[in-house]
């Protein structure tokens, strides 16, 4: 891996010691920051404008949250996809895809550019390769898509939406499918990146403006931004070790935000990185893509 070039400031808006934070997701409509602490079964808003921060606590573990078209949220759950309104209550489960393996939770999610919702099971052990990959199309219908995965995780897509990008982290390797936007089939599975266990496990990813696509590393205290050969353009440290997720957002798409993660650290680990578990911001010089709510009709 390169030297880290550049190195930007990086603030920490938001000391949230979660436990396990995860998937950011950039509201443009409302321009506000979503995110979820998986483990603390907690979804949490950001708005950077005003600096409000808001908690939603939720029965279930919560893997990640996307908005909907027609308001609300949709979210994937321990076991079960849940539609929420848009005060992130009154949940309405309308698939349970793995109610038959109760170790398994859901993680992941994200829209493609047609809106389709995408996520991926895991067996919480993190070992077996019990997890699969879903997409929630038009009217709700959810497919299955891949399974025997061991820790499903980032996805995107390239800008010509011939590319789906997905990561394995159990397999510490980022996917690349071809994609057919109109039918959502993915094919020709490759790997795009494998990561040196050394510098940690890719977790969530985004795709910039510039299609080239940035992935945090859990466990490498760091965020590496990847050309669409591969090649790695530029590394930049975190403060924090457990690197979980990350979004473009602001009112120019110029800020990236960055979750993570203090599940299973030391006191020793958490003194070194108080601010694990926060949510992080800075400006890399290129502009995001927005991100992409989840349309029922798509
Ligand atoms: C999962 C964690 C996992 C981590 C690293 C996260 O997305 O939620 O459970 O340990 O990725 O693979
Ligand atoms: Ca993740």
């Amino acid at each position: 891996m390169n030297m880290i070039n550049k190195q930007p400031s990086i603030e920490c808006v938001w000391p949230a010691e979660a436990i396990l934070g995860e998937s950011p997701y950039w509201c443009s409509e409302e321009q506000m920051l979503y995110w979820v602490d998986i483990d603390g079964k907690t979804v949490m808003s950001f708005d950077p404008a005003t600096g409000a921060r808001k908690t939603y606590p939720q029965i279930y573990e919560v893997g990640n949250i996307v908005k909907r078209t027609d308001g609300g949220f949709i979210a994937a759950m321990e076991s079960g996809l849940t539609l929420l309104d848009d005060n992130l209550s009154n949940i309405e489960i309308f698939d349970k895809p793995e109610e038959k393996l109760p170790n398994n939770r859901f993680n992941d999610g994200k829209c493609d550019r047609r809106g389709r919702f995408w996520a991926g099971s895991l067996d919480r052990g993190e070992v077996l390769p019990a997890g699969s990959l879903y997409c929630v199309g038009s009217d709700n219908n959810v497919s299955k898509v891949l399974s025997e995965l061991v820790i499903p995780n980032g996805m995107g897509w390239s800008l010509d939406n011939k590319t789906m990008y997905f990561t394995d982290s159990g397999k510490c390797t980022i996917y690349a499918f071809d994609f057919d936007l109109q039918t959502a089939k993915i094919e020709n599975r490759r790997e795009f990146i494998v990561v040196d266990p050394e510098h940690g496990v890719p977790d969530g990813l985004c795709v910039d403006a510039k299609g080239f696509v940035w992935s945090a590393h859990w466990g490498g205290s760091c965020v590496t931004r990847y050309d669409p050969d591969g090649k790695v353009e530029r590394v930049v440290a975190m403060p924090v070790p457990l690197v979980t997720s990350l979004a473009f957002g602001g009112a120019k798409l110029d800020q990236l935000f960055i979750t993570s993660a203090r599940y299973g650290m030391s006191d020793t680990e958490l003194a070194e990185a108080p601010l694990s578990g926060g949510l992080f911001v800075f400006e890399p010089g290129v502009l995001g893509l927005p991100d992409v709510p989840y349309n029922q009709g798509a």
